[in-house]
């Protein structure tokens, strides 16, 4: 709202208000902590390793028979939930709380619903953008109350709300 006040009727947001939208982008963030988008991806491991106990052997992937490999060889598949859900790195994880993308934020790769390394997300800088521009400007023009409070979420494999997020919308 601080930056609708500075800004004439039909003026439009520019990249540096985008810079200054900090606790819009945490309170996105732990929404995308709580409900990754994306639930993770598969990898190929280019040596044979041991993680937390579990041998994963070398080998390459073929995403179109993935499923076949990860039930029958266990390949590499990283999980955006589990990591997001773990105590460790989030405390009290299933509480919202923007605050923890404040400061110093979370440890690196323990908040990872774009992925990470060489192939991390693209589209992430877009995508910060545009989930930006629509929060500012519904925020901007109006109230809301969500029809069902408790809705739940499900999975299939992206989150959606299970019954549409239907919401009553109150013009400013
Ligand atoms: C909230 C929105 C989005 C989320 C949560 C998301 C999440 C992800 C994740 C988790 C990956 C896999 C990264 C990895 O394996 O390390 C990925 C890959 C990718 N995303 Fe996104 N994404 C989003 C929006 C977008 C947008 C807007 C675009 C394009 C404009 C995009 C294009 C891509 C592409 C091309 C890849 C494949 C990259 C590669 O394999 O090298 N994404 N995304």
């Amino acid at each position: 709202m601080e930056i609708v006040k500075a800004k004439g009727p039909n003026e439009l947001l520019t990249w540096e208000d985008m810079q200054k939208m900090r606790y819009s982008w945490a309170a996105a963030n732990e929404a995308m902590r709580l409900a990754p988008p994306m639930q993770g991806n598969f990898r190929k491991a280019l040596s044979d390793f041991t993680y937390a106990g579990f041998h994963i052997p070398k080998g390459g992937m073929n995403l179109h028979i993935a499923y076949k490999y990860v039930f029958e060889s266990l390949h590499l598949y990283w999980s955006v939930n589990s990591t997001h859900m773990n105590p460790d790195y989030f405390l009290e994880p299933e509480k919202f709380d923007p605050s923890r993308f404040q400061g110093n934020g979370p440890t690196p790769y323990a908040f990872i619903p774009f992925g990470g390394g060489p192939r991390m997300c693209p589209g992430k800088e877009y995508a910060r953008f545009e989930i930006l521009v629509f929060l500012h400007n519904v925020v901007k023009k109006f109230k809301w109350e969500t029809v069902f409070p408790n809705e739940m979420m499900k999975v299939d494999p992206l989150p959606t709300p299970a019954e549409g997020l239907p919401i009553l919308l109150h013009p400013h």
